[in-house]
């Protein structure tokens, strides 16, 4: 084999992967630099040994080599493993394998490009957890499915028997068994919209509306606290790009809460306001828009600061029938709304809940 030119071999030593020549006899004739770095031996210790001291235990790498040989293909992307002074210590790599043409088209050798996946893996092997949590979500989804089924069946099954018994005790034992069917199927239902992306329905939304809508609903239960709200409404709030529905449920989950926070007599203030000082990030761009606020604000019992930490995470609840997803699906639609949450809270004192939405979506 006739020694490369000065410029070739530059280039062989230059480059930051790994490079190696390989005789018809699996031998190593030549390596650069990036070679001795990966695998912590010099040069001169590599050269002339067989491949297969790089690669040990990997006939499939020796046999592709072969086929380069023989057939003068070319291989990507294959995986293998190196080894360093010893087998014992071995660290993933990446090979492409060429063959070697002298200028009369004969095969010559196999060139192997070596890139260290060391670090890539290592990153890999970090973000498992999150898919593994996808994984989870995917198990959470079939098994809501395969639940309410059932629970279809039960409750079907109960009110055929309602209607059958006289006695009226048993009549209401039928009745707890439907209700609690119910109870089961929403908090079902509603996982399910946290783990299934929501098309928003857009439209021009008064949120004036919205809120009043949500506060004739909660006024009684209210009023058997002998609480009350206050509404501190800006009148020259725009209408707003929204899903009226969706921005019910956020309202809905958040003034619950804080009724639920509440104490006998409490004040419930809800403020709205178009808001200059805070710069709602869109997903797409990180444009500043134009933005309401809506805040919530209970003189209620407050949180202490494990509670603050964990208040998105879904099922995570501090009331003994509490479902622990009023604010993570409240998070969920916000977000698809391109806006923010943000609560600020003091154990004892109360909660304020910020919400943002931007006026328009686009
Ligand atoms: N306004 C509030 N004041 C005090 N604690 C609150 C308030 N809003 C939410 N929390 C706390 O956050 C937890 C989670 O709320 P949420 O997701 O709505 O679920 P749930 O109301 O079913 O418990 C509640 O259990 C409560 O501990
Ligand atoms: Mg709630």
């Amino acid at each position: 084999m006739k020694e490369p030119d000065r410029i070739h071999q530059n280039i062989f030593f230059s480059v930051i992967d790994g490079l190696i020549l390989v005789s018809p006899y699996l031998s190593i004739l030549h390596s650069n630099l990036a070679i001795e770095d990966m695998f912590h031996k010099s040069r001169d210790a590599i050269s002339n040994r067989p491949l297969e001291e790089l690669f040990p235990r990997q006939p499939q790498i020796l046999d592709k080599v072969r086929k380069v040989l023989v057939t003068g293909a070319s291989y990507h992307d294959v995986e293998a493993n190196g080894a360093r002074k010893t087998a014992a210590i071995q660290f993933p790599v990446n090979l492409t394998l060429s063959p070697y043409l002298e200028s009369d088209d004969t095969i010559q050798g196999v060139i192997i490009l070596i890139k260290n996946m060391s670090l890539i893996r290592e990153l890999e092997e970090q973000q498992r957890p999150a898919d593994h949590l996808n994984n989870l979500g995917a198990l959470a989804m079939g098994l809501a499915h395969e639940i309410r089924n059932p629970l279809g069946g039960i409750r079907g099954s109960a009110q055929l028997l309602r209607q059958d018994i006289r006695k009226s005790a048993h009549r209401e034992y039928l009745d707890v068994v439907i209700t609690e069917v119910d109870r089961i199927n929403l908090l079902v239902k509603r996982m399910m919209d946290l783990a299934r992306p929501v098309e928003l329905k857009l439209k021009e939304t008064n949120i004036h509306k919205v809120l009043e809508d949500i506060l004739m609903l909660e006024k009684e239960t209210f009023a058997r606290k002998k609480g009350r709200f206050q509404q501190i409404y800006d009148p020259s709030l725009p209408l707003i790009e929204a899903d009226e529905d969706q921005l019910k449920q956020v309202f809905l989950n958040l003034i619950k809460n804080a009724i639920e926070a509440s104490q006998e007599g409490g004040t419930l203030q809800i403020v709205t306001r178009v808001s200059s000082d805070f710069a709602v990030k869109t997903r797409s761009a990180s444009v500043p828009r134009n933005n309401i606020t809506v805040e919530i604000i209970d003189s209620g019992e407050g949180m202490d600061e494990e509670t603050q930490k964990k208040l998105f995470t879904p099922f995570h609840t501090t009331k003994s029938k509490g479902s622990g997803l009023g604010l993570p699906i409240s998070l969920k639609i916000v977000e698809d709304h391109h806006g923010k949450i943000k609560i600020t809270s003091e154990k004892g004192l109360g909660t304020t809940v910020q919400v943002f939405l931007p006026i328009r979506q686009r």
